[in-house]
């Protein structure tokens, strides 16, 4: 098999072909997946997600102006930090730069060269893992440091406050601060984050359907809710968010509070039970358990949060099918990758036989790939 060249060897090589000369400095950042804990981290619930293989790389030197060039779409693009464009993946470059400059912490300005094997909306996070590879390039570029999390809160501000998506804080902390080997129980009301040793390898099945949270379905649940949240302070119940209300309250509130929000509730509640349970299942190196869980939560994406997709139910169900522990939509929804938890001496069997039977289905082979737990943001070195 012929080793495609990284995406560090790729940014810092797109840079010299573009710019004419080596950059200054290069920095990278990973994907990531959420075993569980979907739709939480916008509720004050605990998230459960870890960095894979899959990274974006940022190479850089200084300049008077702002230039960005990417893999993506081969062009060379002047950016205006003062003027982002709503539509475009430069947005989240310049966003970063602006909330970098409100803090003293960026460069006058900049070339930029970008490259990703994160895929893009597949649910795996390619905007954050932009965003913080970007940050820590910049922040770099300027002479500065920064900590991982000082990173991650840059990257959230650029992509919630500058892009405008209502995103929780998940993918910018697992991107910045992941470990090798462990994935995260990263709590969103304390900000308490515990590292969990994880070394299973996790399959990755792209649906292959593709959405952009800018789309608007997501900003719609995040709506629905503050609207729940609202009903169940109604009802007596002074918590600050979904997360903090116990799953005992939950078959009296769903009883009194109607669709869609009473199922909406019902999903936040039950996926912050079930999140906290998989970091313990982790902690014992329970996977049967832990597939468990994984295929319940799906469950509850698809008929609670109402954020899956024919495609994704269809490989969830077939996984199980064909001998996984468990599987499950993984990232925002309504496309994107499903995660699949495969016993390792039947995985290429299993994978071969989901495929088949996503084939028979939609008429197309789903990609398939399998990553370990890996860390976050780095500076990378490169050849000059
Ligand atoms: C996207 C957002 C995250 C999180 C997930 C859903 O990835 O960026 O903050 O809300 O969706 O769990």
């Amino acid at each position: 098999m012929v080793r495609q060249p990284g995406p560090v060897r790729l940014a810092t090589s797109l840079f010299r072909d573009r710019f004419g000369k080596a950059p200054v400095l290069c920095a990278s950042a990973p994907g990531r997946v959420n075993l569980l804990g979907e739709h939480t981290d916008y509720n004050g619930g605990p998230v459960l997600p870890f960095a894979i293989d899959r990274r974006t790389a940022v190479a850089v030197s200084a300049d008077e102006d702002w230039t960005v060039v990417s893999q993506v779409d081969g062009t060379m693009r002047v950016l205006d930090p003062d003027h982002l464009e709503p539509d475009s993946w430069t947005a989240y470059i310049g966003g970063v730069v602006r909330v970098l400059r409100a803090r003293g912490l960026a460069p006058a300005g900049a070339r930029l060269a970008v490259t990703s094997s994160v895929p893009i909306g597949a649910g795996l996070s390619s905007s954050a893992a932009l965003t913080v590879a970007t940050a820590r390039a910049l922040v770099g570029l300027a002479g500065h440091r920064l900590p991982p999390a000082a990173l991650a809160d840059v990257a959230y501000r650029a992509e919630h406050d500058e892009v405008g998506v209502r995103c929780g804080r998940m993918d910018q902390i697992v991107s910045a601060q992941a470990r090798p080997g462990h994935a995260m129980l990263i709590e969103t009301a304390s900000g308490a984050i515990t590292h969990v040793p994880f070394d299973h390898p996790l399959w990755l099945m792209d649906t292959g359907i593709r959405h952009r949270l800018t789309d608007g379905q997501y900003n719609r649940r995040r709506e629905e809710c503050e609207v729940a949240l609202r009903l169940v302070r109604e009802q007596g119940h002074q918590v600050e968010d979904l997360g903090g209300i116990a799953a005992g309250d939950l078959p009296t509130l769903v009883g009194a509070i109607r669709a869609p929000w009473g199922l909406r509730l019902r999903h936040v509640v039950s996926e912050t039970a079930r999140t906290r349970e998989a970091a313990r299942a982790l902690g014992r190196h329970d996977y049967p358990e832990l597939g468990r869980l994984l295929v319940e939560g799906h469950e509850s994406l698809r008929r609670d949060f109402e954020s899956s997709c024919p495609e994704a139910d269809s490989l969830v169900e077939s996984a199980v099918r064909h001998g996984a522990l468990g599987a499950r939509l993984t990232g925002a929804g309504w496309g994107g990758a499903v995660v699949v938890l495969l016993p390792p001496d039947r995985a290429a069997r299993s994978v071969g036989e989901i495929q088949e039977d996503f084939r028979q289905a939609f008429g197309r082979i789903p990609i398939a790939w399998s990553t370990k737990a890996r860390g976050g943001v780095r500076r990378d070195s490169f050849a000059p």
